[in-house]
């Protein structure tokens, strides 16, 4: 019989929860798969989970999900409008910078959330997607906020919220770029 796709992704988080394909494994204490619509318009894509993150088992659950949440909410996005994952579905420890060895072994799965989910817009969260997902030399200050077309896919970078939280004159950057989100939007509605 054919999976539906609630069924394919189910699957999938289950490959993703025994998955010893990099040392992150010994380490962590659960992996994250994602949340959100399984029919999404918009796909966010952060980096990899932080403490709070790898204790609950959902992504951007700690203090830059909050403020995520916010600028979600600001743009009007619906629970059913959007999905969130990272790069990397396990905690690097004391959340250092993903090794390109980590990124390399986690794609594989992204890419497969990225094909159930046929969103239509996707928003890297920080440098760090934004280089895997746009381009390996990707600016984000210089970068941020135009939109890119990858295979019909609408993708833009825009600040990382911990970078915000560490840094708030960024603040009205991002603003401006979940506004023209929030247009993007709009075409697909
Ligand atoms: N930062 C991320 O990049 N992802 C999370 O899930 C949490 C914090």
């Amino acid at each position: 019989m054919t999976q539906t796709k609630n069924e394919k992704m189910e699957l999938l988080e289950q490959r993703v929860s025994s998955c010893r394909g990099c040392s992150l494994c010994t380490t962590r204490t659960q992996s994250v798969f994602g949340k959100g619509s399984f029919s999404p318009t918009v796909l966010f894509v952060g980096e990899a989970p932080g403490e709070q993150e790898d204790r609950e088992g959902k992504p951007f659950v700690g203090p830059a999900g909050k403020l995520l949440d916010l600028y979600i909410e600001f743009i009007g996005l619906e629970e059913d409008d959007y999905y969130v994952a990272n790069i990397l579905k396990c905690r690097p420890p004391r959340n250092r910078d993903p090794l390109p060895e980590e990124e390399e072994a986690c794609l594989p799965y992204l890419r497969e959330q990225l094909r159930l989910l046929q969103p239509k817009i996707l928003v890297c969260l920080g440098r760090i997607a934004a280089k895997r997902i746009i381009s390996p030399d990707f600016r984000i200050t210089k970068q941020r906020g135009i939109w890119y077309d990858l295979g019909g896919l609408r993708v833009m970078a825009t600040y990382h919220p911990s970078a915000l939280l560490r840094d708030p004159a960024k603040k009205e950057e991002a603003l401006t770029d979940f506004k023209k989100i929030a247009e993007e939007i709009k075409k697909f509605k």
